[in-house]
């Protein structure tokens, strides 16, 4: 399999894109996805759950796709759907999955760990309400069934963390073996 069209498309999205602000919070997409990628990789180790962080808000910026820099209109604009099929096409299920379900992994997070809110940034807890709030039973439930619902969970927690203007992290070229090695793991 050639891997470059793939890797191209990502790196130059996140070189002619990646440095729109994150919404109103103080990082860009860019550094949003580094320090995401860089924690997971970190904490996991895992090849594909580093690609699922680094990856896992490429919808807000994927075909000109932008991201809204106030919190006066509803949040919920359903980026984590926007690039889930390329994803899935291009890494298989166990990347794109937890990139589909982290918005929901927040709603999750925030009914079964009650204080887990307090972590969240202003915006994050504007855009949980507009997602829906807190998981019914049934919501909480059909969450739980999900192949990679650990995976989604483990990739919310970073993400959330991930919005420090002053953290270093590695270089999006860093990211690269580790993009290429889940291509080949679908092939
Ligand atoms: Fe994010």
């Amino acid at each position: 399999m050639n891997c470059r069209p793939v890797t191209n498309k990502i790196i130059e999205i996140f070189l002619q894109q990646g440095n729109k602000r994150y919404g109103v919070e103080p990082v860009t997409q860019l550094q949003h996805a580094l320090q995401s990628a860089t924690l997971a990789n970190q904490e996991s180790g895992d090849s594909q759950l580093t690609v699922s962080a680094l990856l896992h808000d490429i919808g807000h910026i994927m075909d000109d796709a932008d991201i809204s820099q106030t919190l006066e209109q509803n949040l919920h604009d359903h980026h984590e759907h926007k690039a889930f099929h390329w994803i899935l096409r291009n890494f298989g299920s166990r990347v794109a999955d937890p990139v589909r379900l982290h918005v929901d992994a927040k709603r999750y997070l925030c009914t079964v760990e009650p204080d887990y809110i307090r972590c969240l940034s202003e915006t994050s807890v504007k855009s949980f309400y507009d997602q829906g709030g807190p998981m019914s039973f049934d919501e909480k439930q059909e969450f739980e069934s999900e192949r990679y619902y650990k995976e989604a969970i483990r990739l919310r927690r970073w993400d959330d963390k991930a919005k420090d203007p002053n953290k270093e992290t590695m270089n999006i070229s860093f990211f690269i073996p580790f993009i290429e090695d889940c291509l080949l793991k679908n092939k």
